[in-house]
């Protein structure tokens, strides 16, 4: 099956070599939702998962983890950087998640989707939230970072709101645990006026 490449990837292939060779400190980029991270060895879906830093580093400390990346560069790239650990790699991406879902994966106990949300449109979140509750195991904790401010040059992004995120999330079930403001760790986006809201959900039984 062959999807349609997502607008949200446009610009991507022109930086994956830079983003492959950047590998930001995992416990300061996500520091508001570590301990919500579940003990190993726990089942984590990576969507959106770039050059795969997030997913190699949880993979290193124990966990079984699935990456989701639509752009082929990073996921290739990702696949390359990291063949020595045992991380699924997956060309697939928001809202349908189709592929994977085909798969019929056992549910997940925590899924990270950093740096994405800000790519799909209204209607894609919307669509969204539903698919990704219902990949999470009972107790799953969804963790997502909006991304506010210009999109970098040559990329697409839209206007995402923690309102938003919250009532979409309680329509499928979900209850907000982490709703924190941030600035930007890299300087480039904090130097462009980019802010984060660092949110998780968990998915209540
Ligand atoms: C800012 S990067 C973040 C990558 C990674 N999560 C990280 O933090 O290093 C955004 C990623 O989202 C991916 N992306 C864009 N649109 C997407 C969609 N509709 N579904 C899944 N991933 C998408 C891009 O290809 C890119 O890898």
């Amino acid at each position: 099956m062959k999807t349609a490449r997502p607008p949200g990837t446009t610009g991507y292939d022109e930086v994956a070599s830079a983003l492959l060779a950047t590998r930001l400190c995992f416990d300061k980029v996500h520091r508001h939702v570590l301990h919500l991270l579940p003990p190993r060895p726990a089942r984590i879906l990576d969507v959106g998962s770039g050059p795969g830093h997030d997913a190699a580093t949880l993979a290193t400390r124990g966990h079984s983890v699935v990456a989701v990346e639509p752009t082929a560069k990073l996921r290739d790239g990702a696949r390359n950087l990291y063949a020595e650990l045992p991380i699924e790699w997956v060309d697939d991406s928001l809202p349908a998640l189709g592929h994977l879902c085909a798969m019929r994966p056992a549910p997940f106990d925590f899924i990270l989707v950093e740096g994405v949300w800000a790519h799909l449109t209204q209607a894609e979140r919307r669509q969204a939230y539903p698919v990704l509750a219902a990949l999470l195991g009972d107790h799953g904790v969804l963790a997502i970072s909006l991304r506010h401010g210009p999109a970098a040059p040559g990329r697409i992004t839209h206007p995402v709101t923690a309102t938003e995120a919250i009532a979409l999330a309680e329509v499928s079930g979900l209850s907000t645990l982490v709703e924190v403001e941030t600035g930007s760790i890299q300087a480039v986006n904090t130097a462009n006026g980019v802010t984060w809201t660092r949110m998780a959900f968990r998915r209540s039984c």
